[in-house]
């Protein structure tokens, strides 16, 4: 269960097979694989001259998105809508679960504002009320969240699978089971988490998931997908009405036999018309996790932050932020060091793309990163 990597890195990521570059930072925006590069370029091109090709040609990257994201997640693809974002996906768990006043939504503090603001949103437009577990120690407390299920008049949880700023990944399984013993709905930021690790929406009892594609996933800006459990559709009123969310819109000759009845699946959620090419580009990229196996990818990320770990642990001069144990970590690590600015300046010297986040250096390897990449990152950061 496992793949060439040296073979990847010539065929899809070639400037990281040279050594112009070494690319850790996927928690902000992931590269494109040479495959999503030449479908973009074919489809840019197809895109200036459209006649050259049918409608058929961009919509394929639709439907196939819907089935590699499906593919991914362990959801069948009439659970998928497809989204421009992660933050439209939240938006939509916002709007659509059917809240009323005083109705409250348990998060943790610490969560990244696109989990948060659309909920603040949601307490003007409807005094639905937010409220915040403190962390523990720095980090989402577990324990604690499923403790505030059993307040008074909640109705959903909603969580980053992983942490932008300290890398903790959540148990989701644990907390889907919490929400689902209690009848109250599990909404589930996933950005941080899928692709480096490998998600079951079934086996984590998942309402919504929401998700962009541009960081881990690979794909370009404006492309994402968002789940929505299957017995949950019928009940949910889209908070954006879409042309093409109607079975009448279907017929394009007959645009005006209005019916306002919705698809019985996931398309009912998505607002057309999207970036077209870019979403093609995204069913490439999603295409290439599930060639690898996202339980390979998962197996090869994890290495790797194994070994930023292991390296951390055996310093004085440095502190990971990032839980120790694997099981609570995917492929975001954040490392506390004395000087942030002068350690980020060395890691631009030694051409290492990074991030500085709440406090920490952040490093995030993907499926194409490798050790020796790391150890050069890790000495720049540590010199001494
Ligand atoms: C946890 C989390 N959610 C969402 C986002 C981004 O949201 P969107 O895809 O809507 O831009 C980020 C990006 O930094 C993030 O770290």
């Amino acid at each position: 269960m496992s793949y060439d990597v040296d073979a990847l890195r010539a065929k899809e990521f070639p400037w990281a097979a040279r050594g112009e570059r070494i690319y850790l930072d996927h928690a902000a925006t992931g590269p494109l694989p040479q495959r999503a590069r030449d479908v973009q370029a074919e489809a840019n091109l197809n895109r200036a001259e459209m006649w050259r090709v049918g409608f058929e040609y961009f919509w394929d990257g639709v439907v196939q998105g819907r089935e590699h994201a499906a593919r991914l997640l362990n959801a069948s693809p009439e659970e998928i809508a497809i989204t421009t974002n992660t933050s439209q996906g939240v938006n939509l768990a916002a709007r659509a679960l059917p809240f009323k006043a005083g109705d409250v939504v348990i998060s943790s503090a610490g969560e990244f504002p696109a989990n948060i603001y659309p909920w603040m949103g949601l307490e003007k437009a409807k005094g639905v009320v937010l409220e915040l577990v403190p962390m523990k120690d720095r980090l989402p407390d577990e324990d604690a969240l499923i403790a505030a299920l059993d307040r008074p008049r909640v109705r959903a949880l909603t969580v980053s699978w992983v942490s932008f700023a300290t890398g903790a990944k959540l148990d989701l399984a644990r907390l889907g089971a919490a929400c689902k013993a209690r009848g109250i709905w599990f909404v589930v930021d996933a950005i941080q988490g899928l692709g480096p690790a490998a998600m079951d929406v079934k086996a984590c009892q998942i309402d919504i998931l929401a998700t962009g594609a541009q960081k881990w996933l690979l794909s370009p800006w404006g492309t994402g997908f968002a789940y929505v459990r299957r017995d949950l559709i019928p009940e949910l009123d889209p908070p954006a009405v879409g042309w093409l969310s109607m079975p009448a819109s279907a017929d394009f000759t007959r645009f005006l036999d209005y019916d306002y009845a919705f698809y019985p699946d996931a398309r009912k959620f998505e607002v057309f018309t999207a970036p077209m090419h870019d979403l093609k580009a995204m069913a490439a990229s999603l295409g290439l996790f599930l060639e690898l196996g996202p339980a390979a990818v998962e197996a090869h990320v994890a290495s790797l932050a194994d070994h930023v770990v292991t390296w951390c642990n055996s310093r004085a001069d440095v502190r990971l932020i990032t839980p120790v144990d694997r099981a609570r970590r995917a492929g975001l690590l954040s490392i506390a060091v004395d000087d942030l600015a002068a350690a980020s300046e060395r890691l631009n010297a030694a051409r290492v793309s990074h991030s500085v986040r709440e406090g920490g250096i952040r490093l995030s390897p993907n499926l194409y990163n490798t050790t020796a990449e790391l150890d050069i990152a890790l000495a720049a950061l540590a010199p001494r």
